[in-house]
């Protein structure tokens, strides 16, 4: 999935300039007599900065009843930890072998109905139904733990890898799972209320029944577009505009624009820093494209100012 590879991770960046700041220091420091640091060490020392491997992180985990910070040594050293193979990876689009700890290891006391988001490194936030993430058949999910003594390969050139921690699946097509449900460069899992719980902006007519074409359309807003846009303001996303306020899509994409749009965005308007991908029929089906715009549509008379 083409999710948030976009800017350097924050900490990532802050460490770095921890680092540069030390070695700065310690330049500065020797050539005090010469009073400035010359531009060449600094660039000397910021070439260095990108030349190292990742480092160590952490990753928070925040449940109802207990929070928890992980290094990565605890985690590449976790009693249930193992090497895992990756048919297809989502963010690397080819094989993969991580070490990985079984999510659900990480996970005590979440229940099959409880929600979780993963939070990334760049604000990007993945909401997720733990009762996939707690399946120990059929589709499965890992935490792929990056070991800063074997580095991850970059996501793109000059763009970091898909650590420190990164969720992937094995037979992601038994769930089925879709590629929003691959967050990478995690910083931390939280056990929330549910999406309709925290946002009741997002809610369709209570009156609709469940099964309701505009309900499912709903559900699946939720797993494919929220983690990256919020809609009459609710949402955590940060990285698409909001698709209600101040006008939904389909009060202006005309004809079939708005589903030829969500199917490619590069179709139909061009240009290199685009985040949003591409929603093949083979993750979202037809009949689910259909769905999903009739909540749009829907929503478009349920506009709340945020
Ligand atoms: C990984 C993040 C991401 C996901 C997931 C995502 N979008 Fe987007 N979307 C964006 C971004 C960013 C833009 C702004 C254009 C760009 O940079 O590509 C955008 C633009 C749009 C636009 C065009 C708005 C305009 O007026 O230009 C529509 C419509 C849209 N998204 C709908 C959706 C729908 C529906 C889904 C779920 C099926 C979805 N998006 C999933 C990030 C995302």
């Amino acid at each position: 999935m083409a999710a948030p590879a976009g800017t350097l991770p924050i900490a990532v960046l802050l460490q770095g300039l921890s680092f540069c700041m030390q070695i700065c220091g310690i330049v500065g420091h020797i050539t005090t007599s010469h009073r400035a640091l010359s531009l060449k060490s600094i660039l000397a020392a910021l070439a260095l900065m990108f030349a190292l491997p990742t480092w160590a992180a952490q990753l928070t985990i925040e449940l109802d009843h207990t929070r928890k910070t992980w290094q990565t040594a605890d985690l590449l050293t976790h009693p249930d930890v193992q090497t895992v193979q990756v048919v297809d990876d989502v963010s690397y689009k080819r094989n993969m072998t991580y070490r990985a700890v079984p999510l659900a290891s990480l996970l005590p006391g979440v229940k099959p109905d409880n929600h979780l988001q993963a939070v990334a490194l760049d604000g990007f936030a993945a909401e997720l139904t733990a009762a996939p993430l707690l399946e120990n058949h059929g589709a499965r999910a890992w935490l792929a733990v990056e070991d800063p003594a074997h580095p991850w390969p970059a996501l793109a050139a000059g763009k970091p890898s898909a650590g420190p921690f990164y969720l992937v699946w094995t037979d992601p097509q038994a769930g089925p799972i879709s590629p929003e449900q691959w967050p990478f460069q995690i910083a931390g899992i939280k056990q929330l209320k549910t999406v309709a719980e925290r946002f009741p902006a997002l809610l369709p007519d209570p009156k609709l029944a469940a099964n309701d074409p505009v309900n499912r359309g709903f559900a699946l807003f939720q797993k494919n577009c929220l983690a990256c846009h919020r809609l009459n303001g609710a949402g955590d996303a940060q990285v698409g505009p909001d698709l209600n306020i101040p006008y939904n899509p389909t009060e202006y994409f005309s004809g079939d624009f708005l589903k030829r749009y969500i199917r490619d965005p590069q179709s139909m308007r061009h240009w290199p820093q685009a985040k949003m991908p591409a929603f093949a029929a083979s993750v979202l089906p037809d009949g689910e494209l259909d769905l999903l715009v009739a909540y749009l549509k829907h929503m478009a008379g349920r506009k709340q100012q945020p």
